[in-house]
C-alpha cells in the first residue's frame, strides 16, 4: 500500500536535493493522468486537493478515488489538503484520509497565523499527520485559480520564518519569494537570496506555491535552496483547456466525451516533464524504502451488556457513532451485533484510526472520555479491546 508519510518523503527530497510535485487535481482525468505520469517515470507524487477547488468536485468522493489510486500504485504517494482554510477543514481532511495537511492562515497578521497554525499542528501531530504552514503571501495574478488568491504578494521575512517555525512546529514551510498563483505576467523575479537565508536558518523542507510559469533554471535554483515540494496546477488546467478548445474546433458538435478526449495525455506529459525537471523521476524505490508506510489501525471492542435492553444498546451505539466519528484521526465507526445466538460476545465496535498515534490522542480526547465514562463503560463491564494493524 504505497501511501507513505509525507514528512519522510520530503525529508528524503531535502537530503537528496530534488523536489516532489504537489499536483492539484480537480477531476478523475487529473487524478488518472497524474498517477500514470508518476508510474511512467517512477516518481514519488503528492496528490493535492485544494479547499478552494471544492466548488468543482465533491471532496469526499475525490478522496475515495485518490485513496484507491494510491493503494494500487507502485510509487510512493501522499494525499495532501492544499490551502486548508480552518481547523475544521483540517480535521475533516484527516478523517477522510489526507495524510498531510496545509493550514493557510497566511492572510492573517503574524500572531493570528501562528495561533491558527499551531492549533492545527497540535491536532494533526497527535494523529501522526505532518503539516505545511505558509508565511508571507503568494497572490494570484491571472488564470482560473488566480481569483482565489486576491491581494498583493507579501515576501516571507527570514526572522519571522524562524519564529513561526519555532512557535508552530510545522513540518514544512511554504514561502513567498516572488511566485504567484496562476499564470505569470512578465518575467517572474525571484528573490533567491531571501530563499537561501530562510533555508540556512530553518533547515526544513520548503514549499513553493505558484509553480506554473517558472523556467527550468529557476526551478533548479529553488531546489538548490531547500525547496522540496512544488505546487503546480494552472499549467495542467491550461493544457487540458487547450486540448478541449482544439477538440471543439475540430468538431463543433462534439459532446462531453468528445470535448474532454485526450486531456489526460496533455496533463500526463506536463506532469512527467515536471518530474524529470525537478529530479523526482526514478526516485520511487529509494523513497519507498525510506518512508513509513501509511497504515490505519483498527480499534476493536467486543462486549456484553448487563441490565440493559437491546433498545438502550442501540441508542448508545448510535450516539457513539455520531460523537466518536468527529474525533480527529477517526476514519469510521462501525457498531455491530453478533449474528449467532451462541456468540461469546454479543456486540462490537470497530473504530478505524488513520495512524497508530491516534490510539493515545483518541483515548484522551474529552469527547471520548465523556462518552466512555458516562454511557459506555457503565453498561459494558465485560469487554475486550484490542488495536490491530494490517501486516505489511
Ligand atoms: P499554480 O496554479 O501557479 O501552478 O500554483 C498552484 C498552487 O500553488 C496550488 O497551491
Amino acid at each position: 500500500m504505497p501511501l507513505v508519510n509525507m514528512r519522510d518523503m520530503l525529508n528524503h527530497a531535502y537530503q537528496h536535493g530534488y523536489a516532489v510535485g504537489g499536483f492539484d487535481l480537480v477531476s478523475l482525468d487529473f487524478l488518472e493522468a497524474i498517477m500514470a505520469a508518476a508510474e511512467a517515470v517512477q516518481s514519488p507524487v503528492i496528490l493535492s486537493l485544494a479547499e478552494s477547488h471544492f466548488e468543482y468536485y465533491d471532496f469526499e468522493l475525490a478522496m475515495a478515488a485518490s485513496e484507491a489510486a494510491a493503494k494500487r500504485s507502485t510509487v510512493p504517494v501522499a494525499i495532501h489538503l492544499d490551502h486548508g482554510a480552518s481547523f475544521a477543514s483540517a480535521v475533516r481532511a484527516i478523517n477522510l484520509g489526507c495524510n498531510a495537511v496545509m493550514v493557510d492562515a497566511s492572510h492573517e497578521p503574524f500572531e493570528g497565523n501562528v495561533a491558527a497554525t499551531k492549533k492545527v499542528v497540535d491536532m494533526a501531530h497527535a494523529c501522526g499527520v505532518p503539516v505545511e504552514g505558509e508565511l508571507g503571501y503568494v497572490a494570484g495574478v491571472e488564470g482560473e485559480d488566480a481569483e482565489k488568491h486576491p491581494g498583493e504578494v507579501v515576501y516571507t521575512s527570514v526572522e519571522e520564518a524562524k519564529a513561526y517555525v519555532e512557535q508552530t512546529n510545522v513540518d514544512f514551510l511554504a514561502v513567498s519569494v516572488g511566485t504567484v498563483h496562476g499564470r505569470m505576467r512578465g518575467e517572474p523575479q525571484l528573490d533567491f537570496e531571501r530563499l537561501k537565508q530562510i533555508n540556512q536558518s530553518l533547515k526544513i523542507p520548503l514549499v513553493i506555491h505558484g509553480g506554473t510559469g517558472l523556467s527550468d533554471e529557476q526551478f533548479s535554483k529553488l531546489i538548490a535552496n531547500g525547496v522540496t515540494k512544488i505546487n503546480y496546477y494552472t499549467a495542467l488546467a491550461d493544457a487540458a483547456g487547450n486540448r478541449m478548445r482544439n477538440n471543439v474546433d475540430a468538431d463543433a458538435r462534439c459532446g462531453y466525451t468528445g470535448i474532454v478526449k485526450g486531456i489526460q495525455d496533455e496533463i500526463h506529459n506536463e506532469v512527467k516533464r515536471c518530474m524529470r525537471n525537478w529530479g523526482s523521476a526514478g526516485k520511487a524505490d529509494e523513497v519507498m524504502k525510506h518512508c513509513e508506510h501509511w497504515q490505519p489501525v483498527h480499534h476493536v471492542i467486543i462486549y456484553n451488556v448487563k441490565d440493559t435492553t437491546e433498545e438502550q444498546v442501540k441508542n448508545i451505539m448510535a450516539r457513539g457513532e455520531e460523537i466518536l466519528s468527529q474525533i480527529p484521526g477517526v476514519r469510521r465507526v462501525i457498531t455491530a451485533t453478533a449474528i449467532r445466538d451462541d456468540a461469546k460476545y454479543k456486540f462490537s465496535w470497530l473504530i478505524e484510526f488513520v495512524h497508530a498515534k491516534v490510539i493515545d490522542s483518541y483515548r484522551e480526547h474529552p469527547d471520548h472520555v465523556a462518552f466512555a465514562n458516562d454511557l459506555f463503560r457503565p453498561i459494558a463491564g465485560d469487554r475486550i479491546s484490542i488495536d490491530f494493524a494490517q501486516s505489511l
